[in-house]
């Protein structure tokens, strides 16, 4: 069966979302131990105003941490021309922005329209950004905790205008109101329209529907994911979000099938000791770090 590729958020959409600060310090323990264990891809942060968001003020350090690390693919959340400056100018590899399908959602958490973002996203893509990707991440995009129902429709055309000037577009359930018909349905529709362009599926566990929507996205050709150690995460400007997908149990369940993720989970075991350590007060998920590997358990290599 043809392989995954984990992107890790837990030091953006987790630690954006904790009740403790992690230290400057353990964030790069904690990314060396992620790489360690497998992970090519780690969203490490956000560009966004530090009064705003104090978790993730050290960001720019962060990132040139990380791009230390080799064969590490850093990513960074920007929510405007700001940001992306912010990010180009620390060097990240890849830039990240939330453009969410939710009238209320995108006004809540970056003061614009989901128009007015959309073109804050092709501003940026037009400065000179050699080898930096630019992703268009679709948030709300299964439903929204301010907003309710969010019409596929707009979905679909916001992904359509995002993949005009962005090098790969993704699907975000922000706050895991996702069913899996619903994620093979909004999958499957928004790729007809932008082919390849589509990527990574951001799924979180609300409602504990995070490993079935990954299954789902799976079956419909998604080969990107976005996870969380631990299950950490939620956007604060989004009432009731709560942790992304546990990337232990992720790996677990791909590996299991024999589905190639690149990841050793003893490793990210390991990783998630590590941030248990630096954020004690936190609470964790994951059913593979309670119940430990299977006997006789084989990975997909
Ligand atoms: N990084 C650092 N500072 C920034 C910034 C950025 N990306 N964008 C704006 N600022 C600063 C401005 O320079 C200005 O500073 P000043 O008061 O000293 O002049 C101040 O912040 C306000 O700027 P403004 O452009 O009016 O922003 P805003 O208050 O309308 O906020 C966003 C808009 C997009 C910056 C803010 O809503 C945001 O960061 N949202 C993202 C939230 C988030 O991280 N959600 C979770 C992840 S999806
Ligand atoms: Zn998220």
């Amino acid at each position: 069966m043809s392989a995954v590729h984990i992107c890790e958020v837990g030091p953006r959409d987790g630690l954006q979302n904790a009740r403790h600060l992690m230290p400057t310090e353990a964030k790069k323990a904690w990314i060396s131990a992620l790489a360690a264990a497998g992970l090519k891809e780690i969203e490490v942060g956000s560009f966004v105003p530090p009064k705003l968001i104090p978790a993730m003020a050290d960001t720019a350090e962060i990132v040139a941490f990380s791009r230390t690390i080799r064969n590490l693919k850093v990513v960074a959340l920007a929510p405007n021309l700001k940001g992306f400056q912010r990010a180009l100018d620390a060097g990240a590899h890849k830039v990240t922005f939330p453009i969410s399908a939710s009238r209320k959602h995108s006004e809540s958490n970056v003061r614009m329209t989901p128009e007015q973002m959309v073109e804050e996203v092709r501003r940026c893509a037009a400065l000179p950004h050699a080898g930096v990707e630019i992703e268009g991440a679709v948030s709300t995009a299964f439903g929204c905790t301010l907003q309710g129902n969010v019409p596929e429709d707009d979905v679909v055309r916001i992904a359509a205008a995002l993949a005009e000037f962005c090098d790969c577009v993704a699907l975000a359930d922000t706050v895991g109101y996702a069913n899996p018909v619903q994620i093979r349905r909004i999958f499957s529709r928004v790729r007809k329209e932008i082919g390849g362009k589509l990527e990574a599926a951001h799924l979180h566990n609300t409602r504990g529907l995070g490993l079935a929507n990954a299954l789902a996205a799976y079956e419909e050709g998604v080969r990107h994911f976005d996870s969380s150690l631990g299950g950490l995460g939620g956007c604060p400007f989004a009432p009731g979000a709560s942790g992304n997908v546990i990337t232990e149990d992720l790996v677990f369940m791909f590996e299991s099938m024999g589905v190639e993720t690149g990841v050793a989970l003893d490793k990210l075991l390991e990783a998630r000791k590590l941030m248990a350590k630096a954020i004690p007060q936190e609470p964790l998920y994951g059913h593979m770090a309670l119940a430990g590997l299977p006997r006789g358990f084989r990975d997909a290599a």
